[in-house]
């Protein structure tokens, strides 16, 4: 298993390229199901959870091909209804299968994805909200079993007794190829559903509600076609955002625009930071001095998103004072707590709020990854410690950050992936890595 080895201490300076993004690829995707015509993808990032999804789509019966950040994907026909248990249980957004298999051959067998290391989170508004479209689910031996009596969804109401993103990417898809008019309601206003939406519409759904928590959607008999380019990968800018200003830095990101993430960026200049927008969908960040504390919770947007949670607790970790973060929408997303404490960071959590004061400086120290942002969290505070900072279980971070020691060195970081065993420190002096 691979390592990252940092030394920390070093303002990052320079330019960031930004990725499309991993959550607005994986429904993209899996909507390639919907038609007998190749759906072409651009930007797509080249992560762990892409080629996951590559591999559930080909089983099901997509020829999928990649050339760069291209990806076409054809599914003249299904062959198979399952999502096995082996791939859902490495990617919980396998589950966006479900709604385009209904749709398209009105049946599905997809594995229950089960909790995971942020929570429990259930998909009963998946399953509820194909019951509104004419779907009957059991769930038998820990599957999800559904099928279209008669093969063809119908259109019906379906409010979201919660936000949920992939529920209603979900319920989009499933209603582009069900009979007649689908109305949604208290729907995820997530950018990721909106760059869904355009790529339907471009394969001739009609779509209105964009943006807004009531989306209607007209079922097709069949949908075109079409080329669309992946949106960017907020999340991606956000944890760049928190690295720059971590290191005292001063960088720009490339291919973001700022309104992407509005209450992040409000936040962080309320504590010091300097964030503009410029010319071209860039963002300069710079930060002199020490980052002001903040109290912040997390919400689905336009609110803080909770993927970049840990991320803020690593900044706030080293802030000028005390901090209040609440997680409001996954239970269990403090794992990165007891990480970030062996670094030196004071952080107590009680329930949903953790109170964290900044301290002096953080001290390098071997940490391990939990999850996908808590692991960039740890790089985060690898990159401002003081020391070597080495983070294990890399698999992680791999999900979701194509390049990430690449792009941060680039920015003047020392930092180094090293494989298992490897005798290497991230400074380059030989030395054996304890195991
Ligand atoms: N929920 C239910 N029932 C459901 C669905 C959700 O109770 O049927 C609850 C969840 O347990 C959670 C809340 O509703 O408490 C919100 O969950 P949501 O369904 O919105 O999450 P998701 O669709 O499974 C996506 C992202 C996550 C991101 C969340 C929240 C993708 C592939 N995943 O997950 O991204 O944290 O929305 O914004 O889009 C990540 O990229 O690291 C990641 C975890």
């Amino acid at each position: 298993m691979d390592k990252m080895l940092i030394v920390g201490g070093v303002p990052l300076r320079g330019t960031i390229p930004i990725n499309g993004a991993k959550n607005a690829a994986l429904p993209l995707m899996a909507l390639g199901l919907l038609s007998d015509q190749p759906l072409v993808l651009d930007n797509v990032p080249t992560l762990a959870d892409l080629t996951t999804m590559e591999l559930l789509l080909s089983e099901i019966g997509s020829v999928i091909k990649r050339v760069g950040k291209k990806v076409a994907i054809y599914t003249p026909s299904i062959k198979s209804f399952e999502a096995p248990y082996d791939i859902v249980r490495k990617m919980r957004a396998s589950i966006l299968v479900l709604g385009p298999l209904l749709a398209r051959c009105g049946r599905a067998h997809v594995s229950l994805p089960g909790g995971c290391a942020i929570g429990a989170r259930p998909v009963n508004f998946h399953i509820d909200g194909l019951r509104a479209l004419g779907a009957t689910i059991e769930i038998e031996n820990g599957y999800i079993c559904a099928n279209v009596p008669g093969g063809k969804l119908t259109g019906a109401e379906y409010t979201f007794p919660n936000i949920s993103v992939t529920g209603a990417e979900n319920m989009i898809l499933a209603a582009s190829l069900a009979r007649g008019e689908t109305c949604l309601k208290n729907v995820a206003i997530e950018p990721e559903i909106g760059d869904l939406l355009d790529c339907l519409q471009a394969m001739g759904v009609q779509v209105e509600g964009k943006g807004t928590p009531t989306v209607r959607i007209q079922g097709t008999e069949s949908l075109s076609g079409a080329f669309h380019k992946v949106m960017p990968d907020r999340i991606e800018a956000g944890t760049y955002i928190a690295a720059a200003i971590i290191t005292c830095g001063e960088v720009e990101l490339e291919n973001i625009n700022i309104s992407l993430l509005p209450t992040f960026v409000d936040a962080l200049r309320n504590a010091g930071a300097t964030i503009e927008p410029l010319e071209n969908d860039k963002i300069y960040v710079s930060m002199s001095g020490k980052i002001g504390p903040l109290s912040i919770e997390t919400s689905p947007f336009p609110g803080l998103a909770t993927d970049l949670q840990a991320q803020l607790m690593a900044l706030l970790s080293v802030s000028s004072g005390e901090s209040v973060i609440v997680e409001n929408i996954f239970e269990n997303r403090f794992m990165h707590v007891c990480e970030l404490a062996r670094m030196g960071a004071q952080i107590s959590v009680s329930g949903n709020r953790a109170h964290v004061t900044g301290v002096e400086h953080l001290s390098g120290t071997s940490v391990m990854a939990t999850d996908l942002r808590a692991s960039t969290s740890l790089v985060i505070a690898g990159l401002a410690a003081r020391g070597e900072t080495i983070v294990s279980r890399l698999y992680h971070i791999d999900r979701g950050y194509e390049s990430i020691e690449k792009k941060l060195s680039e920015c003047g970081a020392i930092i180094k992936r090293v494989r298992e065993g490897e005798a290497h420190t991230a400074s380059g002096t030989n030395k054996k890595i304890a195991g």
